[in-house]
Formats: C-alpha cells, structure tokens, sequence
C-alpha cells in the first residue's frame, strides 16, 4: 500500500512519486490550501491540498479529521522557505497531494487528543480503556520498544552462554511463592482446579534434573495479592536456573547480564562488582531487605540507652523483646515542624500507616535536647551524649524514634526514611544503586498462625547444613540461613534466587518444617521429591521482574507503563471489562454454582 514511510524521506526525495499511509495527526487550513500532518509509525510529513488539484480532492481533503486514516500519494517538494521546520526530520519538504483515500473515517468524538501538539495528562483510567489510542501517542510505543530491545540483549547474551529458552506449563499446581493462586477449573477433571504458576520454579528445577544445565525463560507469571505501582497480577519474569553452580557464580554471572543490559539499553557502564549486603545487616540498618543507599538515615538502635530511663513506651518495648531505634535528619529542626512529626502530621501518619503505634522525637539544639517532659525529664548527662553519639546527631538535626515490635519499628521507619528522603529532596536520581542482599534466614515465624514460614520459598537450601539424618537437622533448621540472595536497585527489588534443596530427604525436612505433614508433602510435592531421588543435580538460580527491570530503565513511575495491556489497581482490564461473568452454560459444564454471600 506504500512505497515508503515518513522518516525515510528527505531532500533527496524531492520530485519523486511517493505513496504513504497513515493517519491525520492534525489539519490546518490556510489561505484555501489544507496542510495536513501526516504520521505514521516512523514519524510526520506534512502534506499539501491545494483547490486547484481538483475539485473532489480538495471536498474530501475538507472532510478529514484528526486520525482519519489516510493513504495519499503525490509529488515531494521543497518546503518554501519561510515554512521550513528545523525540529522534524522531515521539515524541509512536503508532499503535494495527487490522490487521497480514506482507508477509515473516525465515527465519533475520540476520548483524548492523541497527536503529541494536543497532549494532554490523560486519567490512567481512560488511557487504560482506550489503551490503543494511548499507544498511538507514541510515549507507550517508544516503552514496548524498549522493553523489546531489553529482551533481545538478554537472548543473545544467554543464548552465547549456551542457555536454552524453554516454555513451562501455564495450566499447572500452585507453587507457594507467597501470594494467592489465580485458579482455574479443569472441565474434564470434575471439580478440580488448575493454578495459574507464581513463578515457573519447579518446572526449572526439574529441567534441571532432566540435564538442559542451562535454562531460562521470559516467563508470564501470575500472583492474586494486593497491587502497587509496582505489581501486576500478571507480570513477567526473566528466569534463570542452572546446574552445578555455585552461589558466587549464579551472582556473578547474571551481574554481568545486568551490566551488559545497562551498557546496551542506556550505554552506562556500571561498576564491576555491585556491592552485597546480608538480610541482617538490612534489616538492622535500614529496616527493610531492600534498602535504597541513595541516601543517608540509617536506622541506630537506642534500645540500650533508652531502654531503661523509665519512659513507660521504651521500657515496654524492650520489656516485650521489642526495639528502640532512630533515624537521624540532618538540619531537621528547620526543615521539618513539629506539626508534620505531632500526632495528625503527614510523618506521624507514615509512621502509623506501617503499622506504628506513634513516633517520638529528639530536636538537638546547641547542647540541649528538646523533646516531650516524659522523655526528657529521664534523661542524664550520660544518656544525652550517648543519644547524640549512637545517632550521630548534632545541633540543628532532627531525631525521630520509633519503639515497639522491632518489625513494625524496622517497618515503619523505613517508610518514614523515604518519605523524608523524597520530601526533602535528598535523592540522587542519577545513581544507580544495586545491591545483593545475601544470607536471609530460611524461615520466618508467624506467630498468628505459630509456625515457620519460608522466607522466599521452601525450595532453598539451608547454608552450611548437610543432611544426616531427621533428627540432627531438628533444631538446626528453623534458624538456618539461607543460599539465598536478592538484587536490589534504588530501593526496588529486581529479582530473588537461590541453591535449591538437591536431595530428597533436606527437601522433605524443610517442608516439615514450614507445617506440612508428610502427606501432605506427598500429596502437594511428592512429583518433586520423587524427582529429587532420581539423580538430582546441585542446580540454583534467579528470577528478575523484567516489567521492573524495564521500568527502572525508562525512569517510569509504575510498571504499567512497560505493558501494553495492564491491569488497574483493582486487578481489572478496563479494555476489555475482565474479569467478567460467564454463561449458566459454562458454569454448568464445569459443575460450578456461583451464591453471593449477602
Ligand atoms: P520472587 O518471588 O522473588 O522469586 O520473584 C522474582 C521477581 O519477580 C518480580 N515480581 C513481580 N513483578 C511484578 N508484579 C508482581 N506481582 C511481582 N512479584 C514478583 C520481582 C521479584 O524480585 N521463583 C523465585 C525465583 C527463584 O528463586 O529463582 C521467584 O519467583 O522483581
């Protein structure tokens, strides 16, 4: 339908005969002639309907609107002088239009202008409805591009390493990766559900016994848990397993992958080896496992000085096996009021939206302490210098603290440090902060539920722990640590991996362990166990979030701008109204009956 596309055209096309498509970006009309912008894919070129050209022409050249689809063909000129348009590539000829087709007549008002000269903030709702309209803006399509070439350097760069893309089944067994299953239900095994796969870890782990030594996969995954700006119930992942590696291979490796990706997409050369930090220290001095080292704050703990002056809050706290701990804001005392910290202040509110009961402050002031009477009336010379010394606070800074359950202290004032750090501006948005955090313990306590629970997953291997026999495990595993890292950017968790549990035996122990009796280890595992015992290799891996991998690259704020067709904040299509009901006949099929609960 056309012999060429706009940002192929230029001075040396002049006089030729070209047939373009594409759609009508804008109309102006000028002294009786119409200049249209054409666009397409490549980019514009104006056009040019003179009244002259014929009668029937020009009527039709009146009736175009914006994104009226078009096919025109003409003569390209030289754009007279005064009209020349330094900022396109095209600026300096325009083609004169001999024919025109409307290929497809807009019908109705569009909802949002698309042409780039018109661009408006456009509600996310509407341009997740008109999703094609938004992607003809262009922003979008540059980010799918984006993300394309992402995929491509990863291909090739794994395809060099002898890796080997393979697809594992969508149709398959929940894999507890932590977030509820998406189900499905399997006609022709009545009353049976499929899950939709958290991840494909199981499938990679039994490549592994099969001996592809090398796999990977940009997967399609799926978790029905509560969405953020970054999450998705279906996102992607780039996943990684190999056989016969050690912790520091799989880490150095897929360093390199991400050096390679940074280099190609961005051409930034990133530092050789990213710096690496245990789950503890995290925890310790930022509060989370996924600290954001941009910036300064770290948390201090104040259990040993605070914990016993008699502040009933802080003797509770550490009473109960609880902390005390602080973070220290540099020139706070003029940046931050008392209103913002005091009970109603956005702070106070960031703090107790992480689950805080309050937050305490320390304003230092020459050589004094400023804080609440019960505090400071408890406080001696002594404790002073050791406050100022633990926080390394000094005069004009601002100390917040939080005391309780160290979880939700941890959890809460490393909310607060990042909002303060955005507020404040203390960000560099130039860096680019990676991060290992390495040795997580194999499990966490849930008290409510009063057992283990895997802190990844429960298919890691426990460091330094061999397998004997049941009982010298018991006792030793619960507490264990983990051949676990994940990778972390700017405050963002990349990608998580693992050495996996090779023998059946460590693997049957540790599901005990997380509070599954042996059959139900047989009933949900006994596939993988059995496959354990089958000759096994010692194989591990990783797996990254690509939509963030690709949002962190374009410097977007959610991961919904790196896909073409995502889900609203409520898990819904606005596109095409998914989820929606089905027919009684469907339901009927599969012998399912649906009731609302009133
Ligand atoms: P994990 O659960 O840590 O590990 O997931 C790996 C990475 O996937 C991304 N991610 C998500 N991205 C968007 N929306 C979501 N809802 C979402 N959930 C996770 C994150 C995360 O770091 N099987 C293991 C990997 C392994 O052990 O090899 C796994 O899935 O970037």
């Amino acid at each position: 339908m056309r012999n060429k596309i706009c940002d192929q055209l230029n001075n040396s096309d002049i006089g030729q005969l070209v047939n373009l498509c594409g759609w009508v970006d804008r109309r102006r009309d000028h002294g009786g002639v119409i200049f249209i912008d054409l666009r397409d894919h490549s980019g514009f070129l104006q056009i040019t309907i003179n009244p002259n050209d014929g009668a029937n022409l020009f009527k039709q050249a009146e009736t175009l609107r914006n994104e009226t689809v078009i096919m025109v063909s003409g003569i390209i000129n030289e754009r007279p002088k005064d009209s020349i348009n330094k900022n396109l590539s095209t600026g300096e000829i325009e083609l004169k239009v001999k024919d025109l087709q409307i290929l497809n007549q807009i019908k109705n008002n569009l909802p949002f202008p698309v042409s780039i000269h018109d661009y408006e903030n456009t509600k996310e709702e509407l341009r997740l409805k008109y999703r094609y309209l938004d992607l003809r803006r262009g922003k979008l399509l540059e980010n799918l591009k984006t993300r394309h070439k992402i995929i491509q350097v990863i291909r090739k760069y794994l395809d060099d390493f002898g890796f080997t893309e393979v697809e594992t089944p969508l149709l398959t067994k929940s894999t507890p990766e932590g977030a509820r299953d998406f189900l499905v239900p399997a006609r022709l095994s009545n009353g049976e559900f499929f899950a939709l796969p958290q991840s494909p870890q199981l499938f990679k782990q039994l490549l592994m016994v099969g001996g592809l030594d090398k796999y990977y996969q940009i997967a399609k995954c799926f978790r029905d848990e509560d969405l953020r700006a970054d999450r998705q119930p279906e996102f992607t992942q780039l996943d990684i397993e190999m056989s016969f590696v050690s912790e520091e291979e799989i880490i150095s490796f897929n360093e390199k992958l991400i050096k390679k990706i940074w280099q190609d997409i961005l051409n930034i050369k990133l530092i050789d080896s990213f710096p690496r930090m245990t789950w503890h220290s995290a925890m310790e001095n930022y509060g989370t496992d996924r600290p954001d080292t941009r910036y300064g704050m770290l948390l201090k703990d104040l259990g040993k000085v605070l914990g016993n002056i008699g502040f009933n809050i802080f003797t509770k706290a550490i009473q109960s096996g609880g902390s005390i701990k602080s973070i220290t804001i540099k020139g706070g005392n003029e940046s931050i009021s008392n209103v913002r910290i005091k009970p109603g202040g956005d702070i106070f509110k960031v703090a107790q939206d992480a689950g805080a009961g309050g937050l305490a402050f320390i304003r230092v002031k020459g050589n004094e302490l400023e804080t609440i009477g019960a505090i400071k009336n408890n406080l001696n010379q002594n404790h002073i210098s050791l406050i100022l010394k633990v926080t390394e606070a000094e005069d004009g800074d601002l100390i917040l603290l939080g005391a309780g359950n160290t979880q939700v202290v941890n959890q809460s004032l490393d909310r607060v440090r990042q909002y303060i750090a955005k507020d404040l501006k203390l960000i560099d948005k130039n860096k680019w902060n990676f991060l290992w955090i390495t040795d997580f313990p194999m499990f966490e306590r849930n008290e409510e539920e009063k057992r283990y629970e895997a802190l990844h997953h429960p298919f890691c291997s426990p460091k330094n722990i061999k397998f004997e026999n049941s009982k010298e495990l018991k006792g030793k595993i619960e507490h264990s640590i983990a051949n676990a890292y994940d990778i972390v950017l700017n405050g963002l968790e990349l990608g998580g991996g693992s050495l996996r549990i090779h023998q059946a035996e460590m693997q049957r122990e540790v599901l005990r362990t997380v509070g599954l009796t042996d059959n139900q280890i047989d009933e949900k595992f006994g596939f993988l166990i059995e496959a354990l015992e089958m000759g096994a290799p010692p194989h591990g891996g990783i797996a990254f979030g690509l939509d963030r991998i690709t949002m962190l690259i374009l410097g977007v704020d959610s991961i919904r701008e790196t896909i073409a067709f995502p889900k609203n904040q409520q898990a819904k299509c606005l596109l095409s109204n998914a989820p929606s009901n089905v027919s009684n006949s469907q339901l009927k099929e599969l012998d399912i009956e649906i009731t609302i609960d009133e």
